[in-house]
């Protein structure tokens, strides 16, 4: 394996600016400085040579110095609709190589509605919805009770609790009013789907032809190519039912170490080969690279039909408590491992090894 020059960008919740008009929650998505030395170890464990630059403004000036020969980006950014697509922008502007989604993906998927009409698009599914503007709109036909309501474009269980499931009109109202107003931003209302909490994670590209392919060629294993899916994650909600029915910011956050995390999921074989393969199909039309992680729920009331919430290109990875840490080490894989693995996609994609 060729050495690299790798800057690990990252935007660290200790680094991050703070106003008084902030939630407690807005920085939740951000990394720690353990997550952040643990990826540094990992990518030296590689034979590289790593250093830590913030991801802010900053980073015009400090990225051109150390002249990295790539960057190993988990930036979620600080502000803006598309935060997470700033850094990739500038790399790319500065014509600098970088692992994982590039902008489109990125800005994507931090837009829950807008990732769900490309998945409507294509046929993949996810629950029905409406978006409100105001708590005022009018309800569509299709909305049918009970409903979910959340931010269009957070992360980390944001403004998620058992709040979001609504059951009449007033419920719906009242909740959607409180997302606008917290979160200043459009409610997400979703169908709600009962059942059970379930993430598959996966590295790698689509390689070859497989990648003009259109997801409808279910029985391509070519679709599939290129890909290493890490084992199914559950999350055991049961404990908590009394207070969480959902993977809520407080379980997320607050209760992480409490949680139960069941992976491999207890899920039959087809079920797992149906999850992969919407996992890939996601991955491939809303154009993921590198690394990604798919979150679903199985429906309780049909035959645990899987329901795509959202898209994480840029999925946690601090060491034992992230999903897709936890899916690697389901296999085996450990941490630094995982790392470089992700590394190593991304340079290949650009023929750097
Ligand atoms: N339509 C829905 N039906 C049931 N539960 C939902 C629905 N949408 C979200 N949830 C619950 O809320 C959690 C967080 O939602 P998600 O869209 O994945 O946002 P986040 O970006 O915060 O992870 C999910 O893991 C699930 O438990
Ligand atoms: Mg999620």
């Amino acid at each position: 394996m060729k050495k690299f020059r790798v800057a690990l960008l990252a935007n660290l919740k200790k680094n991050a600016p703070r106003f008084e008009w902030m939630t407690e929650d807005q920085w939740d998505d951000l990394d720690s400085e353990h997550t952040l030395n643990a990826l540094i170890e990992a990518i030296r464990s590689g034979g590289h040579i790593c250093e830590f630059l913030e991801g802010d403004i900053t980073l015009v000036d400090t990225v051109r110095s150390f002249k990295p020969d790539i960057c190993f980006n988990i930036c979620e950014g600080h502000f803006g609709d598309a935060r997470e697509a700033q850094v990739p922008a500038l790399l790319e502007m500065l014509r600098i190589p970088y692992t994982g989604s590039k902008v489109l993906t990125l800005s994507l998927a931090l837009d829950k509605p807008m990732t769900k009409r490309v998945l409507t698009y294509h046929e993949l599914p996810t629950p029905t919805f409406q978006v409100f503007e105001r708590a005022d709109d009018p309800i569509h036909d299709d909305m049918v009770f009970p409903l979910f309501v959340k931010p269009s474009r957070e992360g980390t269980g944001m403004g998620i609790s058992s709040q979001s499931i609504v059951h009449n009109e007033a419920e719906l109202r009242e909740q959607v009013a409180y997302i606008v107003a917290r979160y200043k931003q459009t409610a997400l209302v979703e169908q709600y789907i009962e059942g059970r909490e379930v993430t598959v994670g996966l590295v790698g590209n689509l390689a070859g032809p497989a990648a003009r392919r259109l997801p409808e060629d279910e029985d391509s294993p070519l679709m599939q190519q290129g890909l290493k899916f890490l084992p199914p994650m559950e999350v055991n909600l049961q404990p908590f039912f009394d207070t969480d029915v959902v993977y809520s910011n407080r379980l997320k956050v607050a209760l992480a170490d409490q949680l139960e995390y069941l992976c491999p999921a207890p899920l039959d074989p087809e079920q797992i080969e149906n999850l992969n393969w919407y996992t890939a199909a996601v991955f491939r039309v809303t154009g993921g690279l590198d690394v990604s992680r798919v979150d679903y729920r199985l429906d309780a009331h049909d035959n645990w039909k899987p329901y795509i919430l959202e898209t994480n290109p840029l999925p946690g990875l601090s060491p034992g408590i992230s999903d897709l840490v936890i899916e690697a080490a389901a296999e085996g894989i450990e941490h630094a491992q995982l790392v470089n693995m992700i590394l190593e996609a991304a340079l290949r994609r650009y023929g750097m090894i």
